[in-house]
């Protein structure tokens, strides 16, 4: 078998985050409205996954990785628009595909799905959390703080902004601490103008539930696309494996499972068809591989790698229509009457690891939202 071209791989692993709450299975009363609850997230998520990873992807140079946490994105945005009011909040429910929902049955969605995500199984640990760092002496309505610590399970606690670099290491202490130190470096550069933060972190540890024996890794070619080739420590394994072989879309797909109950998809496209095979690439798609799955021998080699990446969402976020939040048009009432407030920046800021040994998979991602006063000194945000 060919190698997998990477960033195709690491799109699906992260929307099979996004689609993971199909898989949990639960059998109280309580359980199951909780999942009902959350599987109103998974259809929108999933499908605004994929129109995030589309446009990300017309913005990255071809051979480099793009790699996100679509649910981390949708979290912060969700937290964001507990804030928003108006044509501000229409548009960011409407670029997440809420419409037909109101902000109380979103917020109590991800309440379930925090809720159920944090349920740790053997062997697999999964947390996402929320946190907003607030500028010291500016008070954000209550009902917004409440909402973020109801629903979100997040944390607030205040920094002076005035001092950027104290501010942005307070704030990595804060999820450094949160994530044993995986995440460590999320922010910097921060304004002095921010009233403030909304951080979400995705933290993962899962264990193959087959490990590779690290007899059989090889230095071996990895093809990144039709003309560049890399050597890499690839490492292998023969097994059962669910399996599934799609002529027509010039791809095929493969389960690797984790100790648990969840698993990553990977996507091998036929050689130089990755353009074709990401065209394809939907939510229906997915799951339509999902459901042909069936157990076969399997000859896999998967490349040995770690990857960090940055990117901001701030154009992408736009032209999926988020556009009055960045802007002198911002109506964030629902954060504070005293000042007007906009959006900065969205942004997967230095804070996506990934590292895919023989055992497992690690993954950490950082997503946050900054939020400063539209126009004002930077004062301006105290009270009177
Ligand atoms: C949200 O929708 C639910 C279900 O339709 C309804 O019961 C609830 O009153 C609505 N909440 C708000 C704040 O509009
Ligand atoms: C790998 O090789 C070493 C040394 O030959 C051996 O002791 C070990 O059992 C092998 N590991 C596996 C998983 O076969
Ligand atoms: C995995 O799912 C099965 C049902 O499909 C369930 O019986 C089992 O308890 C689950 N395991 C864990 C670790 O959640
Ligand atoms: C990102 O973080 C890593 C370690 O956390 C650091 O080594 C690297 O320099 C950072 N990159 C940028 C662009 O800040």
């Amino acid at each position: 078998m060919r190698g997998l071209v990477a960033s195709c791989a690491l799109a699906a692993l992260l929307l099979a985050v996004a689609l993971a709450d199909h898989h949990h299975h639960h059998s109280s009363a309580q359980s199951n409205e909780e999942e009902d609850s959350c599987h109103r997230l998974s259809a929108p998520n999933a499908d605004f996954a994929v129109v995030l990873y589309k446009s990300l992807n017309a913005k990255t140079a071809a051979g480099n990785n793009i790699f996100f946490s679509p649910l981390g994105i949708s979290t912060a945005l969700s937290l964001l628009s507990t804030g928003a009011r108006g044509e501000t909040h229409s548009q960011l429910f409407s670029s997440l595909g809420y419409s037909t929902l109101n902000q109380t049955q979103v917020n109590e969605a991800y309440k379930h799905l925090f809720h159920m995500l944090g349920e740790s199984q053997e062997n697999q640990k999964l947390d996402v959390g929320n946190a907003a760092a607030v500028r010291s002496g500016f008070s954000p309505l209550e009902q917004f703080l409440n909402d973020i610590k109801q629903y979100y399970s997040g944390e607030i606690f205040q920094v002076d902004f005035t001092k950027p670099e104290e501010a942005a290491a307070e704030i990595n202490k804060h999820i450094a601490s949160k994530t044993n130190d995986k995440i460590k470096d999320m922010v910097k550069d921060l304004d002095p103008e921010m009233a403030m933060v909304l951080i979400n972190y995705v933290y993962f540890r899962g264990q193959w539930e087959k490990p590779f024996d690290g007899n059989r890794t090889r230095k071996e070619e990895f093809h990144v696309d039709g003309s560049t080739t890399v050597e890499v420590d690839m490492m292998r394994r023969t097994g059962r494996y669910n399996f599934y072989r799609d002529d027509g879309n010039h791809a095929t797909i493969l389960q690797l499972p984790y100790k648990g109950n969840t698993s990553m998809m990977i996507v091998f496209p036929d050689e130089d068809k990755m353009n074709q095979v990401e065209a394809v690439i939907s939510k229906d798609q997915l799951r339509r591989w999902h459901d042909s799955f069936f157990r076969t021998n399997v000859n896999l080699g998967m490349p040995k790698f770690s990857i960090s990446a940055e990117a901001s969402l701030d154009d992408t976020l736009k032209e999926s229509g988020i556009t009055d939040a960045f802007g002198d048009k911002a109506d964030f009432s629902g954060m504070s009457n005293e000042v007007p407030l906009k959006v900065s920046k969205v942004g997967s800021l230095n804070m996506t690891s990934l590292f895919c040994p023989l055992h497992g998979l690690k993954c950490d991602i950082g997503s946050c939202v900054l939020v400063p006063p539209t126009g004002v000194s930077p004062g301006g945000a105290k009270r009177g």
